[in-house]
């Protein structure tokens, strides 16, 4: 069957084997971004025509070329037809307020426009946007809803690096799609058998004979690559999915899974007239990672795995065509870059632990191969939150998987540093700013970070696996962060304090207030603001309590309402 397969692929690559130059997507600068998203048309092979999507084009959007410390508004404007298409828009690896974060909560209906408006706080270094709709997001980012966004920054424009876009500083989106037979995108195969950067199909792109920048983003839905050059030559990583590094790192490979991203150097001056591949080397992909040779053992293996010539095999990703030097060219490659220091451990004030999982869901056997896969024994849910963290608080988060197959494990709101990998220091490229860890099977990785800026009580960020139909069947969790310290949320009611402990629950919400005017009435409503029921109100001399029974309850927010004779406090409870 792979024989039969891979002779599939030699056809096509007959077809397809005259280069095509990589598309360079159009950049946008300034404060206002109106990216509409809509329906296109690409011819990814001579004169057959594929539907896609695209943002102000048939396929991916522009690069959004924006300043630490500006301020942005984001007008998104659904524009898809066909039948429920509702979307989102996140900003991936970007430090935004959770309402502005473009999560499964903030859907852009048809017709309608989106616009979040927030700081970049970002350190320089290179992000991407991309849908995250409950169920959609390897629909929408395989028919094409993907672009780049870079950022750039004072300690950044202070060191000798390329910078000129589409001329010696290159976005470089790696990306694997399946086809069917009509030539229409097909998602959730193993058969993502078609490779393309910039959604370019066997491209060249034409570089100058000095050091560029490429700005390497795995924008796969599921597949991890294993990146180098043809002629075996050295790179420099500068900055990985976060920021820059504090010293360039020379690497042969660089293994990249889905969302991350890897800034390098490379040195053309010595191949001027000649060209040079970049390269995937699947052979050495470290086996359990989608794109290796084998993942899963004898007993569980993934259906089809076997049947797509990708996997554990080297392939040529794009040509560089080196031609003569730009005017200014930089030909150096600068040692040190720029210092970070990571939160030191003794500063964490909790962890948490995630279990990667595989859950049964209805009839489907979970596979610890194929999954579905959860985390900490649960599905994703819409209207249930996972975890509630405090702001400023630094937390460890340790990543355990159980499962046979690696997962690309991706935090919204924060950058995070690796800690350990079972308990054993991390290798270099991995050090800086992260927001992206590729886990292995039975793996047990450990990063740090803080909550810092954005608090909001009811709308929470997103942590999920970033194989796409991974994070669409459930493999993905939320958190709030909330704005009090401690385990309760406080809100005053005319001179009394309401604290609620513990919220979230999932047994009981004990509430407890200090009042010096008598409470008229305690109503708990659901989310919908129907009334779940009134509520019976010890009250003391000074003080009242009210206990909630919330086992009976579904999983969600609820918002308790107490009523004083002199005014009303709201405080919002998490059945989990
Ligand atoms: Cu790149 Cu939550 O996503
Ligand atoms: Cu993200
Ligand atoms: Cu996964």
């Amino acid at each position: 069957m792979r024989k039969y397969l891979i002779l599939i692929g030699l056809f096509f690559c007959v077809i397809i084997n005259a280069q095509n130059p990589l598309f360079i997507p159009p950049s946008l600068t300034g404060t206002t971004f109106n990216l509409n998203i809509q329906n296109g048309v690409t011819q990814f092979y001579p004169s057959i025509n594929t539907p896609t999507y695209g943002i102000n084009g048939p396929l991916l959007g522009p690069t959004l070329i924006v300043n630490k410390g500006d301020i942005v508004t984001m007008n998104v404007t659904n524009s898809l037809t066909g039948n429920g298409n509702a979307t989102t828009m996140h900003w991936h690896g970007m430090h935004v307020p959770a309402m502005d974060d473009g999560g499964p909560h903030q859907l852009i209906l048809q017709n309608t426009t989106w616009s979040p408006s927030f700081e970049i706080k970002n350190d320089a270094a290179t992000f991407w946007y991309h849908p995250h709709g409950a169920g959609k997001t390897d629909l929408h980012v395989s028919k094409g809803l993907a672009g780049m966004i870079i950022v750039k920054d004072a300690a950044e424009a202070a060191l000798t690096l390329p910078r000129t876009y589409g001329i010696d500083d290159f976005p470089i989106i790696v990306q694997t799609k399946s086809f069917d037979v009509l030539n229409q995108i097909a998602i959730s195969t193993q058969y993502d058998t078609v490779v393309m950067v910039n959604g370019t199909i066997a491209p060249f792109l034409n570089a100058p004979a000095q050091v560029v920048r490429l700005r390497l983003l795995n924008g796969s839905s599921g597949r991890t690559f294993m990146f180098g050059f043809s002629n075996n030559m050295n790179f420099q990583l500068i900055a990985n999915d976060g920021g820059l590094l504090d010293t360039a790192l020379t690497l042969n490979r660089i293994l990249l899974s889905n969302g991350e991203r890897a800034e390098i150097l490379v040195d053309l001056s010595a191949l001027l007239n000649s060209s040079v591949l970049l390269m995937n080397y699947g052979t050495e992909i470290p086996l359990g990672i989608m794109g290796a040779d084998s993942v899963g053992n004898a007993t569980y293996q993934i259906l089809d795995y076997y049947n797509n010539p990708l996997n554990g095999s080297d392939y040529k990703v794009m040509n560089i065509v080196v031609g003569a030097q730009t005017s200014n060219p930089v030909t150096t490659i600068p040692t040190s870059l720029v210092p970070f220091t990571p939160w030191s451990l003794a500063s964490a004030t909790i962890n948490r632990n995630f279990v990667l999982d595989t859950l049964t869901e209805g009839f489907t056997m979970p596979q610890p191969a194929e999954g579905p896969f959860g985390i900490n024994r649960k599905f994703f849910a819409m209207d249930s939150i996972n975890e509630v963290v405090y702001l400023n608080d630094i937390e460890t988060w340790t990543i355990i998987n159980s499962t046979l197959v690696a997962h690309p494990f991706h935090v919204h709101d924060v950058q995070f540093y690796l800690v350990d990998i079972n308990g054993a220091p991390v290798p270099n490229y991995e050090h800086g700013k992260k927001d992206v860890v590729l886990v292995m099977p039975g793996d047990t990785v450990r990063f740090i970070t803080k909550f810092e800026d954005f608090a909001d009580d009811s709308v929470p960020y997103m942590y999920h696996c970033h194989i796409l139909h991974h994070e669409d069947d459930g493999m993905m969790g939320s958190f709030l962060v909330l704005d009090t310290n401690g385990t309760s949320v406080r809100e005053y009611i005319s001179n009394a304090l309401v604290s609620v402990y513990p919220n979230p629950s999932d047994d009981i919400w004990n509430v407890n207030g200090k009042s010096d005017t008598k409470i008229v009435n305690a109503v708990l409503y659901n989310a919908f603001g129907e009334v779940v029921v009134e509520l019976p109100i010890e009250q003391h001399l000074n003080s009242f309590s009210i206990k909630i029974n919330n086992q009976n309850l579904s999983k969600g927010f609820y918002i308790l309402k107490i009523d004083g004779t002199e005014n009303i406090v709201t405080v919002k409870l998490i059945k989990n």
